[in-house]
């Protein structure tokens, strides 16, 4: 009995830290909780030699309800999809209908996007372990040249940024972190919106998602969207593709508010189904926010400026944390200006089966983060570079954790010199 009860401690240890089956969950794209790419070990991250000195951390908002569109589309498609499905005998199993026929959106319109509990709980936890790894720096004492916390003008970034404070410090005193009043348009954390030329050229250039569009509308998806209609007992015919999409969108969702109940909307798909969904959305951020267009990346280099210039600065030792709490769009195309999850081919319409890096469930989940930490190795400094709290290897150091200063700015000497971002965005002075 003890052997047994041993065996299956350690198999479920191990399938936490390297799970086993490759399941739903694990393909929600970008409307994954946190909890399932987050690192939860949270011991000293200490290099011989070395002292930890300062961190520099961009955070993507925690778990938020959906845009306002959204809430609506759920209200109005989603009782629909509901009376079709529980009308047909041969549908889904029992207790699937039975959640199915109890389920209600229980928030509205003027939620939309708002941080939920699950996204407060995020950032508390993200806190509590960036601390507990590197407590030199993450002090549970607060003070205002210490701590340099700064959010976009949004509700969710805020709240993000008080969570993630009273991780820290605790309720109390979360209360009263000094926040600087938000910009409207922020250039450090958020630039994107104020770059013209990718604004044109790709978020507003249906053009720019060509290779999404086309998959969308191709063979794979078709043959999943036929397989969902019949898992639901209906003809194919009255499955759209957007009516799939709300559900797939939906079984996120909700996913991610809860850690305990299951969403009655993830049963109609199982893994192979989610993963062509979730291919469809990685398509779209490849192209918009990631690898897809070179000045969707390159306009990083305020934001990648930003932190060398804190971390470079060996003139004070303050602020030891600077925390910006920003957004998916941020968040990606700064992991692309690092070259970071570069696959060698760009991913296309027809190449799903390619095993590739680029995985937004895993890359830019809710409440996704890169932070950098300066240590003091004798007279260098070196930067480790962690993104979902894991460390990973930058591009300037493939061999080791910890990259010299220099050979970072080697690297990236480009994003450094040649960082004129008015002439990149193709800004002129009448609309800066
Ligand atoms: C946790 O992280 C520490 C420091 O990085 C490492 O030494 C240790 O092996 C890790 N523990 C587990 C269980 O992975
Ligand atoms: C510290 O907080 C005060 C207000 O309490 C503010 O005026 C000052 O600018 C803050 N300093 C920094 C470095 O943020
Ligand atoms: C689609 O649904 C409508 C009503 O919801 C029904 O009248 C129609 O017959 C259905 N079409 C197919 C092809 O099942
Ligand atoms: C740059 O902006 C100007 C004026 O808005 C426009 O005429 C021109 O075509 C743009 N050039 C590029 C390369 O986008």
């Amino acid at each position: 009995m003890r052997v047994v009860l041993k065996f299956a401690l350690l198999l479920s240890l191990w399938c936490t830290v390297r799970c086993c089956d490759d399941v739903l969950e694990d393909h929600l794209a970008t409307k994954s909780p946190y909890r399932f790419v987050g690192n939860r070990n949270h011991s000293r991250l200490s290099f011989a030699g070395c002292e930890p000195s300062k961190a520099w951390m961009l955070i993507r908002h925690g778990t938020r309800y959906p845009s306002d569109d959204y809430v609506s589309a759920m209200q109005s498609r989603l009782p629909v999809m509901r009376e079709i499905i529980l009308s047909k005998e041969n549908g889904i199993f029992r207790s699937d209908r039975d959640s199915l026929r109890k389920w209600k959106l229980d928030f509205g319109e003027e939620d939309a996007k708002k941080l939920t509990a699950e996204g407060a709980n995020e950032m508390v936890e993200i806190a509590e372990r960036m601390q507990s790894r590197l407590p030199e720096i993450f002090s549970h004492i607060y003070s205002n040249t210490s701590y340099n916390f700064k959010f976009t003008s949004t509700q969710r970034t805020k709240a993000s940024a008080y969570y993630f404070a009273k991780g820290l410090f605790g309720k109390p005193t979360a209360k009263d972190v000094h926040f600087p009043e938000p910009l409207k348009q922020d250039p450090i954390l958020r630039f994107y919106k104020l770059c013209n030329k990718w604004r044109k050229e790709v978020k507003h250039n249906p053009k720019a998602v060509k290779e999404a569009t086309t998959f969308k509308a191709g063979p794979m998806v078709k043959k999943e969207l036929t397989r969902i209609a019949k898992k639901l007992g209906v003809h194919e015919k009255n499955l759209s593709f957007d009516d799939a999409h709300y559900m797939y969108m939906t079984c996120a969702f909700e996913t991610a508010w809860s850690r305990k109940k299951k969403s009655p909307w993830c049963a109609p798909f199982d893994v192979n189904s989610a993963k062509v969904f979730e291919y469809a959305e990685d398509l779209k951020y490849y192209w918009v926010d990631g690898y897809g267009h070179d000045i969707t990346y390159k306009q990083a280099c305020p934001a990648f400026g930003d932190m060398l210039g804190h971390l470079g600065d060996t003139t004070s030792p303050y602020p030891k944390a600077t925390l910006y709490f920003t957004h998916s769009g941020t968040l990606l195309k700064m992991l692309s200006h690092l070259g970071l999850y570069r696959d060698e081919r760009p991913l296309r319409h027809d190449n799903y089966d390619e095993h590739r890096l680029w995985r937004s469930s895993r890359i830019d989940a809710f409440a996704t983060n890169i932070a950098f930490v300066s240590y003091k190795c004798g007279n260098e400094i070196s930067l480790l570079a962690l993104h979902q709290e894991h460390v990973v290897r930058l591009p300037s150091c493939p061999d080791s954790d910890l990259c010299p200063l220099s050979k970072v700015r080697s690297y990236y000497e480009e994003s450094l010199n040649s960082c004129s971002f008015d002439d990149m965005c193709n800004n002129t002075n009448s609309n800066n």
